[in-house]
């Protein structure tokens, strides 16, 4: 039962070479307006967007794109609304900042969809958990990166990237926990990149006594100094915005 939605979803890869052509205004707003009919807690809406397309802001996000779309936890707005109707306001908390980082993801990915079934291509840089968007990007007190995707008509026709098997990431009823057999079954094809790889990346790999794709992943590309760099960044972005984690 293949329809034009699912066409698009089964169709998804990233894109990293863009063409400078410029997206159309009444493209880009039909591609938010797509991004802000997804549901959202309470309706609420705790999150904005912000549209990037000065290009040196763009470049500073990390991509040359037309567009960089930034998704923000948004507890600020509703917090200005609270105060004009003289409403408490505490959502600065734990479970604010996860619903609205919820809400954030689900109305961004809506929009990559849109953008996609659209022609354009786009794509992820989690680096935005990182990015501190009070200085860049002039966002105030409650607010905290979600998402950032970069659009534009694409400059390259990637292949369609492998996938788990369903049987791996999907559980029914109950958490399955695999044995190593089933967990080999389910990385054979990824564990087969590292056969693939370019010689010159994996002569890299191999002279830091990196063995396998999977060493590759946590030594070669998300290493601990990565990790812990970028955990301490977002740890900063949530305490900047102002969000509280561990009072009562
Ligand atoms: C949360 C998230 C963060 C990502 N960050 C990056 C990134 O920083 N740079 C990049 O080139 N791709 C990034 N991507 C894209 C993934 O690398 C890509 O989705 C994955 O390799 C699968 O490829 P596909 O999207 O073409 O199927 C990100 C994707 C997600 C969902």
């Amino acid at each position: 039962m293949p329809n034009p939605v699912i066409d698009c979803l089964l169709n998804h890869r990233s894109i990293r070479k863009f063409k400078p052509d410029p997206i159309p205004d009444e493209t880009v707003n039909l591609i938010l307006q797509a991004g802000t009919r997804a549901a959202s807690e309470g309706n609420l809406q705790a999150y904005s967007f912000v549209v990037v397309d000065e290009p040196d802001l763009v470049k500073k996000l990390g991509f040359f794109a037309p567009i960089a779309l930034v998704a923000l936890v948004d507890q600020y707005r509703l917090k200005r609304w609270f105060e004009l109707n003289d409403a408490p306001f505490y959502n600065d908390q734990a479970v604010n900042l996860f619903i609205a980082y919820w809400d954030a993801v689900i109305a961004l990915q809506n929009t990559v969809v849109a953008a996609e079934s659209l022609g354009l291509g786009t794509v992820y840089v989690g680096m935005i958990l990182s990015t501190d968007v009070q200085e860049i990007l002039g966002a105030p007190e409650y607010v905290f990166p979600a998402g950032l995707v970069f659009l534009g008509y694409p400059d390259e026709e990637p292949p369609l990237r492998p996938r788990l098997p369903l049987d791996a990431v999907v559980h029914r009823n109950q958490y399955h926990i695999p044995t190593d057999d089933e967990i080999r079954g389910f990385y054979k094809e990824k564990d087969a990149l590292w056969d693939e790889l370019n010689p010159e990346r994996k002569r890299k790999f191999e002279g830091k006594g990196i063995k396998n794709f999977a060493q590759a992943v946590t030594l070669g590309h998300y290493t601990p100094k990565f990790i812990e760099g970028e955990s301490r960044r977002l740890i900063n972005n949530i305490k900047r915005a102002g969000f509280r984690l561990l009072e009562a």
